[in-house]
């Protein structure tokens, strides 16, 4: 209803701590984490295993209870939700890396399992799955079961699953980690249109340094924390910092000597120079948004 809602952030977290188990065995999967992210924005989260990336979309997804600080989605602080399951129902959307579909159910039963509940009949869910089922690409899919589907398909059964509420925000956790290339690559282009067609905020956590790449900005997790913060303003310089942080990159800048047959002495100096502005400018050129304190 109010207007402030739409050019509120999506997601406000503030001084998120996650502890796991208590004592000697105690866990600080998250640390003192803050963060927002814009209505409409595409965010990829990277990081090393263990860093707290899926304890962070878990929180996000009212899947799980901080320890400490806050988390807002969609203006609501998920710690006072009057109810959980309507949340977790209509306001987020998760994928997962396994995307978990129901064996014995079509791929389209599947896409109806959330509306149960949420959408009073039954041929209006239909209708629904149908045109969720067509979003994704997959109309001529319907009826297959998830065991009669590759695993490219079976995961843009699970986004159009997802998005049967017509969530505010997707939570993506690796949906492309047990993918090969090219599926990997269908799941990120059905995400971007979504981002871009339907206006839905995604946070996705990647390992895929193209997939990260082909978001809007890139958040980089540590022990918990956020460490970079980095936004994606021109595709163009992307490519150049992937290029120069490649190992052909790295190449280039150390080492001439077999590069000479192909590249003039002074060509070779002036991709250098271009190179070097992005070399390691994932890190550099982010603005860093934890708290540097060492606690
Ligand atoms: N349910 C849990 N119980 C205990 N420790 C956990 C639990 N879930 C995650 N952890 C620990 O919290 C840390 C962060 O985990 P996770 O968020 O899954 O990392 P990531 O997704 O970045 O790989 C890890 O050290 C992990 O072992
Ligand atoms: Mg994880």
């Amino acid at each position: 209803m109010e207007h402030k809602h739409s050019v509120e952030p999506i997601v406000r977290v503030k001084n998120l701590t996650k502890i796991y188990g208590s004592g000697e065995t105690a866990v600080r999967a998250l640390d003192g984490l803050s963060v927002e992210v814009q209505t409409g924005e595409f965010v990829a989260v990277m990081g090393p295993s263990g860093c707290g990336k899926s304890t962070l979309l878990n929180m996000l997804g009212a899947l799980d209870q901080p320890t400490e600080g806050t988390v807002w989605v969609a203006g609501e602080d998920l710690s006072k939700l009057k109810d959980v399951d309507r949340f977790r129902a209509r306001t987020v959307g998760f994928v997962f890396q396994l995307h978990n579909l129901l064996p014995t159910m079509t791929a389209q039963e599947n896409v109806e399992v959330p509306l149960q509940g949420q959408i009073g009949s039954r041929k209006e869910r239909k209708e629904r799955a149908v045109h969720l089922m067509e979003l994704v690409g997959l109309a001529d899919r319907r009826n297959h079961l998830p065991g009669q589907l590759s695993g490219g398909q079976r995961q843009r059964v699970a986004i159009a699953r997802s998005l049967a509420n017509s969530p505010s925000l997707i939570l993506a956790d690796e949906p492309s980690g047990a993918l090969d290339s090219q599926s990997s690559d269908e799941i990120l282009t059905l995400l971007a249109e979504l981002n871009s067609s339907q206006g839905t905020s995604i946070v996705v956590v990647t390992h895929d340094r193209r997939v990260a790449q082909a978001t809007q900005r890139i958040l980089r997790m540590q022990d918990g924390k956020v460490v970079s913060d980095h936004r994606i303003t021109d595709p163009l310089e992307e490519d150049l910092r992937m290029f120069a942080q490649s190992q052909f990159g790295q190449t280039l800048l150390e080492s001439s000597r077999t590069l000479h047959r192909f590249v003039e002495e002074q060509d070779l100096a002036a991709l250098r120079q271009l190179l070097l502005t992005y070399d390691d400018g994932a890190e550099e050129s982010g603005e860093t948004e934890a708290p540097s304190s060492e606690a």
